[in-house]
């Protein structure tokens, strides 16, 4: 169990660098992979909650784009009168801001059911946002393994000491997206920095090279159409909206993380979840539930809404506005410019550290007279169902996809100690609960990044009504 400050000894890491160095004191401090506080959550709801909707999806997403182009057009139709201000405005914060919260989603796939079209989505939203797709998937599952780990988290935005001028320099968005396009060009010649060599493992490597070429490719393709045709509107429309909308990434971003705690393992110390209006949700895709988002990353934008009504007495207070969350930012911002140790203080209620929303166990399982591991009744198992079924030393996860086969496979993630049997059942895959690797149930096959092996899967079978796990390859399961 892990107390509320979540956190262990403190050990100097002495700044927020990505690098091996870095990595290897954060893991010496047992920074790395440790386990996180995890409120109790009913196993029913959460399942409902992590259901996917290619609907809700669809409609955000068409709402979004359509808006998009629509703005696009105004910004040719008006091109150059005064209403091209708001009209440029308008198309740069869909573009270059509201792409954030989309290539976010996406990326741990889970807005659409369907993978081929959160894929599709997230591309585009990279480009728009001059991110390459691979170091920033890979970025972003540290960011969900070891949250605001300094020297080890490569997304913690505002670092300490913080600084006013510095922070509101950002909102302009020209230093951080000449970063993001000098570093498209370095990796597009072959050159990959050391943060995306420590972050990207070796055989994805050459996908970062291709993906910079065929992106700083399609932004010199708008350079020449400005040229060609004697007008700026190509580079604005395309490329240019992401340094012109970029403010409102930082306007939403600042509110997740900043100011809070560092080097804890606890997300309701370093997270932060903000009630929105209805139009800055839509903006943001309900990321303003963050500490539950990070907490359950399995449960998709909009659900976390509910998701948040279920926990949110096990979390510390939701800030009620975004003023207010910036009145608390610009606090801590102030006391940290003293002294750079102080965090905003927390009064936590306490929740059991290894708390996990579905527990079967050694209890809940019988063998049968061929040695088979009797589980349940077939009618117990629901549609989409998961169980986490420990049979000595081994772990097992038993469940029925969506289209109703029952399946066995070992409970442990490949790509990391996470148990499957909280994750949740996509159609015919299970979806890590963590960075939501998928695996194909019938053949344990990983399907989705960030696990690159797959799963050992056992036959099922259903006698009686009753499921029957056969361990085959396992000698001894003990009991
Ligand atoms: S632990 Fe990372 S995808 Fe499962």
């Amino acid at each position: 169990m892990i107390d509320n400050n979540g956190g262990m000894a403190s050990v100097a890491i002495s700044s927020y660098d990505i690098s091996s160095a870095n990595t290897e004191l954060a893991r010496r401090a047992g920074y790395v992979d440790a386990q996180w506080a995890l409120p109790a959550i009913n196993a029913v709801e959460l399942r409902r909650l992590q259901r996917r909707s290619n609907l809700h999806a669809t409609l955000s997403t068409s709402l979004w784009l359509g808006l998009t182009v629509i703005a696009g057009f105004a910004v040719v139709a008006t091109a150059w009168s005064w209403w091209s201000i708001p009209s440029v405005a308008v198309y740069a914060a869909l573009y270059g801001g509201a792409s954030d919260s989309r290539w976010h989603e996406m990326g741990h796939g889970t807005a659409f059911r369907s993978r081929r079209a959160n894929d599709v989505i997230y591309y585009l939203a990279c480009f728009m946002l001059l991110r390459g797709p691979t170091i920033w998937r890979w970025s972003h599952y540290r960011h969900h393994t070891d949250t605001i780990i300094k020297g080890h988290d490569a997304e913690i935005a505002f670092q300490r000491p913080p600084s006013i001028a510095r922070t509101l320099w950002r909102f302009t968005h020209l230093q951080g997206g000449s970063e993001l396009l000098l570093r498209l060009v370095r990796h597009a010649g072959g050159r990959l920095d050391d943060e995306a060599k420590e972050l990207v493992p070796a055989h994805e490597r050459r996908r970062v090279v291709l993906e910079s070429r065929i992106m700083i490719g399609v932004l010199l393709i708008a350079v020449i159409a400005t040229v060609v045709l004697r007008s700026a509107i190509p580079v604005v429309l395309i490329g240019g909206s992401t340094f012109l909308g970029g403010w409102l990434v930082v306007f939403f971003g600042i509110t997740q993380h900043a100011g809070l705690q560092e080097n804890v393992f606890d997300h309701r110390l370093n997270t932060r979840t903000v009630m929105m209006n209805p139009v800055f949700r839509f903006l943001y895709l309900n990321m303003n539930f963050h500490v539950e988002h990070h907490m359950f990353p399995s449960v998709p934008y909009y659900s976390l809404p509910s998701l948040h009504g279920e926990i949110s007495s096990q979390l510390a207070p939701a800030l009620p506005s975004t003023w207010a969350a910036y009145r608390q930012i610009i606090g801590a911002f102030r006391r940290q410019q003293v002294d750079p140790n102080y965090e905003i203080p927390l009064e936590l209620p306490k929740i059991e550290g290894d708390a996990r929303p579905v527990e079967i166990g050694a209890e809940s399982w019988m063998r049968g007279p061929s040695g088979e591991v009797i589980v349940g009744l077939e009618t117990s198992f629901g549609l989409g169902e998961l169980r986490k079924v420990d049979i000595g030393r081994h772990s097992v996860v038993v469940g029925r996809t969506e289209s109703g086969s029952l399946f066995a496979c070992e409970g442990w993630c490949t790509h990391a100690k996470v148990h499957l049997g909280e994750g949740a059942v996509i159609g015919e895959e299970i979806e890590c609960p963590k960075h939501n690797a998928r695996f194909d149930c019938r053949t344990g096959e990983a399907t989705r990044k960030p696990a690159k092996d797959g799963l050992t899967t056992y036959p099922v079978t259903v006698s009686k009504g009753r499921v029957s796990v056969h361990l085959v390859g396992i000698d001894s399961v003990g009991s």
